[in-house]
């Protein structure tokens, strides 16, 4: 039942020492960072004087922004000989920002994300298969690496591609799948128009379910779906991405691992530490990360830390789902898009007129968006041939900047509401 059976149950007393121990390796090593280094001159601040775990409260937050304005390099605290990895989420024109892992931090992931899925039952004997996309994504090469420790078969399947990853399926016998849960549930359409059950056709037992916000009711409905057990999967690219919170066989909330993070829950107005069980902002220290350590960082996901223990007797506190976000970011079908990025792309379009209106539908199993765009009335002749290479080249440049595809409406200049001063309107009709 365990991977770690020690560190997984220890006490919790013992784990806070554990933490502040750890807490204060991470302060001193965060240090060596130009950015930290700074901000720590600035404000006054001495890892030495953080004697307890409050004292946490009195260090500064880091937020992307933070990570934007010191890309990509200002973070690191090692010789760049050191650094083998780099994570990042964002395309050609986004404001990135970027992840470095060293070996001793990829060792650590890796071991994470096994004892996440061994924690759900994922045994050597499982084939794995992993939808998530590859390359700079973290759900891809993060449960990767975790699976192989762990033992299991694992078929590198990245995204895309619907038919195949059913072959795969079939022919590997796969019992485990990483998957975003909207796309689960348009890969069973998949299997149904091939005249597929998943039930009778697979030999599917589970899924980790992540990466995206989604509800009981859609995790319910894929386990029916496809007659498995669903688990929920929690992580940042800050924090090295899955593996930070996931659940166990008791599926009441997604244990955090304490002693590679410390969590704190904050109300996302007055910054101010919540008590256990408010639902807030959650707020991440890394406390083994070498390469890059991060202190205080504000994820801007919304949810609630449970108090009590858990009834497999794993220590380690719960979250509850993510319920929301407190910033504008939203996700489509995995990737993280920031409406400053829509805007971005279109205001460098000089055929765009002043007005546009994002739309984010699910129909017929399948997640859209919609972004609908004025043209300025001087290029609004009417000629079709130019209006479709238009809405091509608008198509394109979104697509390199935010990874997925929109579908890209031209309306007449002045038929869309305005929009009011730097807002942008997104309206999410998903049902999650
Ligand atoms: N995961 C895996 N495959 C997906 C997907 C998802 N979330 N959403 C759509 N797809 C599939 C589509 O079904 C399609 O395959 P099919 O036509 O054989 O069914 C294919 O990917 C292309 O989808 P489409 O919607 O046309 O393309 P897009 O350009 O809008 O999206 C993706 C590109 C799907 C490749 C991109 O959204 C992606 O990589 N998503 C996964 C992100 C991820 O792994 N996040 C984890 C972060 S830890
Ligand atoms: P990334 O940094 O690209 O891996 O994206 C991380 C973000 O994805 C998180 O901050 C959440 O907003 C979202 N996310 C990841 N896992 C989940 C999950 N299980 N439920 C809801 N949202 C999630
Ligand atoms: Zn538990």
């Amino acid at each position: 039942m365990f991977w770690e059976k020690e560190v997984e149950t220890l006490p919790l007393k013992e784990l806070r020492r554990l933490q502040l121990s750890r807490l204060k390796k991470s302060l001193l090593q965060a240090a060596k960072s130009p950015a930290y280094s700074k901000i720590f001159k600035a404000q006054r601040i001495s890892p030495a004087t953080v004697k307890t775990l409050a004292d946490l409260e009195y260090l500064p937050f880091t937020t992307k922004e933070d990570l934007r304005k010191n890309f990509p390099y200002g973070y690191v605290t090692v010789r760049k000989e050191k650094i083998v990895r780099v994570h990042s989420s964002s395309g050609t024109t986004g404001r990135a920002t970027a992840v470095f892992h060293t070996l001793g931090d990829l060792e650590q992931w890796t071991n994470l994300v096994a004892r996440c899925m061994y924690m759900a039952g994922v045994r050597k004997s499982d084939v794995f298969q992993n939808m998530m996309g590859y390359g700079l994504f973290t759900g891809g090469l993060g449960f990767h690496y975790g699976a192989e420790r762990l033992g299991a078969l694992t078929i590198p399947a990245g995204s895309g591609n619907s038919k195949r990853q059913i072959a795969l399926m079939r022919d590997f016998e796969t019992t485990v799948v990483h998957i975003i849960p909207s796309y689960a549930l348009h890969l069973w359409k998949v299997f149904e128009e091939m005249g597929l059950d998943p039930k009778r056709d697979t030999k599917l037992r589970m899924a980790f379910i992540g990466a995206e916000p989604h509800s009981e009711a859609t995790r319910q409905r894929i386990e029916e779906m496809y007659g498995i057990e669903a688990f929920n999967s929690y992580g940042l690219s800050e924090m090295n991405g899955p593996g930070v919170a996931f659940e166990c066989l008791e599926k009441s909330g997604m244990h955090v691992w304490e002693d590679q993070f410390i969590i704190e829950v904050i109300d996302p107005k007055t910054l101010k530490v919540l008590p256990d069980g408010e639902e807030g902002e959650l707020v991440f220290t890394t406390l083994m990360r070498e390469g890059m350590p991060l202190i205080r960082y504000r994820s801007k996901d919304l949810a609630t830390l449970f108090p009590g223990p858990c009834r497999c007797r794993r220590t380690h506190r719960r979250i509850s789902r993510i319920k929301g976000r407190s910033d504008d970011m939203f996700i489509l079908k995995g990737v993280n898009i920031f409406p400053l990025q829509i805007d971005t792309t279109l205001m460098n379009i000089p055929e765009v007129g002043t007005n546009y209106q994002v739309v984010l539908e699910r129909e017929n199993f399948q997640d859209k968006m919609i972004v609908r765009v004025e043209v300025r009335p001087e290029f609004f002749k009417g000629e079709l041939r130019q209006l479709e290479n238009l809405r091509r080249q608008i198509t394109e440049a979104l697509k390199s900047d935010l990874l997925v595809t929109p579908k890209v409406e031209l309306v007449e200049p002045d038929t869309l509401p305005k929009s009011e001063g730097k807002a942008v309107r997104v309206i999410d009709k998903r049902e999650i």
